[in-house]
């Protein structure tokens, strides 16, 4: 690329008014990007806060109705949905009943708001009583076998009506075991959304209250990634592309901006990039104390995503975005 110089060449010129500055905007945030992640926990009327993430609740299915509710109507097209059972154990039963939290609240949300998309996360560490992504023998979580009990998980989700379902665990393989488990029950049309560049992380901290799902061992590194690493991230998605993935996502976001726009660059696949829990937290106490103005903060993160090369932005903000932008 050869520019002219100065005084030929004043980037200034272009910056003068906001007409001229909305004119020559590269990347733009719109309501059609943004998935709201609710919690649900079974109950009545039940709203309990997250200390840890304010605005945020585990909500029973009724109110997450209520809160899709309120998504929807401000224009956001979709919700990522998160299950806190009441018993847990070691094969992660709640996480495939029929009648678990997150089937019972995805036949609610279908029949409340049909036209709204619910995307299941799944997952076993709510479900499993050692909070672990998989199977665990003597102190070891278990590839293989934890397969079968993540496709019959995707399976049970698509068969109450998820529209999407987003793999979470990060054992190696799972895209492939859950196309296959949703295509032998029919659900060929059902898109996989995988986290596919998930890295162990402290910026979770805050959600493992809001799903009680912290591991009681160890931590998650033998199985999410090293925050060390890129190109790997880069095998990780191009396998979970092959084993089928539909849409690929970045987690965190706002510290692995590079990745972003490493997947998208190099895939061109829908990338989603997901403004973990910790993101929230960090921007809501310093929003609070007036240390920062918490729309423009979030806002500006949020673009930063989508000029890394994000198609879509899942927040814990999506439906004060949604309102913010209109
Ligand atoms: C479950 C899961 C986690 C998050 C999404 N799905 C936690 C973890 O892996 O420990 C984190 C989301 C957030 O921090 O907002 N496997």
């Amino acid at each position: 690329m050869t520019i002219p110089g100065f005084p030929i060449y004043r980037p200034r010129r272009l910056r003068q008014s906001p007409a001229l500055r909305r004119l020559v905007a590269e990347t733009h945030l719109n309501v059609d990007q943004l998935i709201l992640p609710l919690f649900a926990r079974f109950g009545k009327g039940v709203r309990r806060p997250i200390e840890a993430m304010p605005g945020v609740f585990q909500l029973s299915p009724d109110e997450v109705v209520r809160e899709a509710a309120r998504a929807q109507a401000a224009g956001v097209p979709a919700i990522l949905l998160f299950g806190v059972p009441d018993r847990k154990d070691a094969r992660a039963s709640g996480a495939y009943a029929k009648n678990g939290i997150v089937q019972q609240t995805v036949r609610l949300l279908k029949k409340e708001l049909p036209p709204l998309l619910v995307i299941t996360d799944v997952c076993l560490c709510e479900y499993m009583e050692h909070g672990h992504c998989g199977i665990v023998s003597s102190g070891k979580i278990l590839n293989d076998p934890s397969l079968k009990l993540l496709a019959r998980t995707a399976a049970s989700h698509a068969e109450a009506g998820a529209d999407i379902v987003a793999p979470s665990d990060m054992m190696d393989g799972r895209v492939a075991a859950i196309r296959a488990a949703l295509d032998e029950n029919g659900f060929t049309d059902t898109p996989i959304m995988s986290y596919a560049a998930k890295f162990a992380s402290a910026f979770y901290g805050p959600f493992r209250e809001a799903a009680e799902s912290a591991p009681k061992f160890g931590d998650r590194r033998s199985y999410q990634m090293d925050a060390a690493n890129a190109n790997e991230v880069l095998r990780e998605v191009a396998l979970d592309i092959r084993e089928g993935a539909d849409i690929v996502m970045v987690k965190p976001a706002l510290a692995y901006l590079d990745l972003i726009h490493r997947v998208k660059t190099e895939f061109g696949y829908p990338t989603a990039a997901y403004s973990v829990s910790a993101e929230h937290a960090m921007i809501k106490a310093a929003g609070a104390r007036g240390w920062i103005d918490e729309r423009a903060v979030t806002l500006e993160s949020l673009l930063a995503m989508r000029r890394a090369g994000a198609d879509i932005l899942i927040t814990y903000a999506a439906t004060d975005v949604a309102k913010w932008l209109k």
